[in-house]
């Protein structure tokens, strides 16, 4: 019998390991290569780099959360988020909420035609905020990770 508690545990790691690893790359790497060029040039290398991992990233999202809710139903873990010693359950469902935020609400509805006009980028505190926010979240995601697993092994 196949066990669908263990099926969504793979999904679940898997797409976070393809969504906050792209995180990695492009905050890490891409971003600060491209945060040097021209502002011009930052805002062509940053739509190329937007237009390609965002729709990737909302797959990975939305694999992440149904197969998050398909464990808390499988395995009774709902009481989890009444107690404050699971608060790594709140952060992963916290920092879930910040990305969806970003790759749902912001990135289509604000950023995408506010940083694509290339005059937004003609001063240079735009290169240095994005990779700022992309710092921030890719800190935040690689706590979420750090504290399911150890928070998982008992350790909290
Ligand atoms: C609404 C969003 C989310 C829900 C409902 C959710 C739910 C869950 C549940 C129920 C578990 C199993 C816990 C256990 O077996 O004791 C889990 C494990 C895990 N989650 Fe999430 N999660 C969400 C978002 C995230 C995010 C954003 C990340 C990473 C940034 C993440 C990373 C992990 C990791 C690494 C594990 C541990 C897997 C293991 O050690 O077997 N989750 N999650």
């Amino acid at each position: 019998m196949i066990d669908w508690g263990a099926v969504a545990r793979i999904v679940h790691v898997l797409a976070v390991v393809v969504w906050i690893g792209g995180v990695w790359m492009v905050t890490t790497i891409l971003l600060p290569a491209i945060a040097a060029k021209a502002p011009a040039e930052f805002a062509q290398g940053f739509r190329e780099i937007e237009q390609r991992f965002a729709p990737q990233a909302r797959i990975a999202v939305i694999l992440v959360l149904l197969s998050g809710l398909y464990m808390a139903q499988h395995y009774a873990l709902w009481p989890r988020f009444g107690q404050s010693r699971f608060w790594w359950m709140h952060l992963m469902v916290f920092v879930w909420a910040l990305f969806a935020l970003l790759l749902f609400v912001l990135e289509p509805l604000v950023l995408r035609r506010k940083f694509h006009q290339e005059a937004a980028f003609a001063s240079r505190p735009a290169p240095a905020a994005m990779l700022r926010l992309h710092r921030v979240m890719l800190g935040l995601a690689l706590l979420a990770i750090a504290a399911a697993v150890g928070g998982r092994e008992g350790l909290f």
